[in-house]
């Protein structure tokens, strides 16, 4: 597709809420709507662009997603719910007529778009073109798709398409750590006779690095890969019960009181759906809380992730658990059965706070306290 109506007409240079530094924060706008595409020049994937996963019960994703994230619904249809969490006028979408998940990824233009086609499809992997009205659907200017061995749907796309409107959050809260880094990162459980398939393909194909993994000794097996300075974008977990499906969605908050504020609505309205109680990650150290959608996979909750140097970062094996302190894992408003916390006196991790943006100060009063308490309702 042509690129000669993408000639930037404005251009917005938003504070550093991603943590990056101004440049990779900056996106420009046409007269389109459409997203420049001047964050890097690479060939290959930057970021998680959008997901698509299935939905049976539409109207409660309709006051879940809002209710309990702050997304804002963009778009309804009989088939469809999708929702906003920045600029992008397509992040996530539930869809009645979707089998298994899709995630898009975006490249830098037509010319990255081509050069990852011909690379999957030199390497034997089945990739068609997307149709217009696909692109449309998902709010791109082009796309391709293909599945990984698991099953899912994975689209490769250059040109999301951006809101004319700013983001409107459904409650009052900042909004979401975004831009270069994409939406956030998600979790697939794969039959563990598709785990080593399925993290070539990610790694050997779609170019991501590996971040850190777990190997057996009676824990899960998992991989966590980085495709830009996100610790991770993707993790794939060898599912003991053999099936494939999604096990999470982590969305980011720029302010951690907006995850506190979650979490005290799912412990009023949803506490028998909380997945993970609040804990801090060993690895991302991410502190996040973790809860089940209508759709029954869980959505991760989550403030303070690690960037990382990919050039610098070196992988390792994750040999103390998963969390430096909570996460307990919940069922039905419970405590798993032989799962547990470890006693504090066992655990003695800890690490600095990824802090980044405005969203700190240091060993003083923040500047603007009665802003801060005295924030007015978005809505
Ligand atoms: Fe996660």
């Amino acid at each position: 597709m042509s690129q000669d109506n993408n000639q930037p007409a404005s251009l917005i240079q938003r504070r550093d809420l991603f943590g990056l530094g101004a440049v990779a924060a900056s996106l420009a706008l046409t007269d389109k709507g459409w997203a420049a595409t001047d964050r890097s020049a690479s060939l290959g994937l930057q970021s998680l662009g959008y997901v698509v996963v299935p939905g049976k019960d539409l109207d409660a994703w309709g006051r879940w997603a809002p209710e309990v994230f702050g997304l804002q619904l963009a778009d309804s249809s009989a088939a469809t719910r999708v929702f906003r969490m920045d600029d992008h006028l397509h992040r996530l979408a539930v869809d009645l007529g979707a089998q298994m998940p899709s995630f898009g990824w975006e490249v830098a233009g037509p010319g990255a778009l081509d050069a990852m086609a011909a690379r999957l499809d030199a390497a034997g992997v089945k990739v068609a073109s997307g149709s217009r009205a696909l692109a449309s659907q998902r709010g791109v200017r082009d796309l391709v798709t293909l599945t990984d061995p698991a099953g899912n749907g994975v689209e490769i796309f250059h040109g999301p398409a951006l809101a004319h409107s700013p983001f409107q959050a459904a409650r009052t809260m900042a909004g979401f750590r975004t831009g270069p880094l994409g939406m956030g990162h998600f979790a697939l459980m794969v039959q563990p006779a598709l785990f080593e398939k399925t993290t070539s393909f990610y790694r050997g194909l779609l170019g991501f690095r590996l971040s850190d993994y777990t190997i057996s000794k009676g824990a899960m097996v998992v991989e966590f890969m980085h495709i830009n300075p996100r610790e991770h974008s993707i993790a794939v977990i060898a599912n003991p019960d053999n099936k494939n499906e999604l096990h999470h969605l982590m969305m980011e908050m720029l302010f951690m009181d907006d995850v506190g504020r979650s979490y005290d609505i799912v412990l009023d309205k949803y506490n028998d759906r909380i997945g993970l109680t609040m804990g801090r990650h060993i690895n991302d150290l991410m502190t996040s809380f973790y809860v089940r959608t209508p759709s029954e996979f869980l959505m991760e909750c989550g403030w303070g992730g690690l960037l990382i140097d990919s050039e610098q970062w070196k992988a390792d094996e994750l040999t103390a658990g998963g969390s430096i302190w909570g996460h307990q894992l919940m069922k039905d408003g419970q405590p798993v059965e032989g799962t547990f916390l470890p006693p504090p006196t066992a655990r003695a991790l800890r690490a600095p706070l990824q802090v980044y943006g405005e969203n700190f100060e240091v060993g003083r009063r923040p500047k603007a306290l009665d802003q801060v308490l005295k924030t007015e309702p978005l809505t």
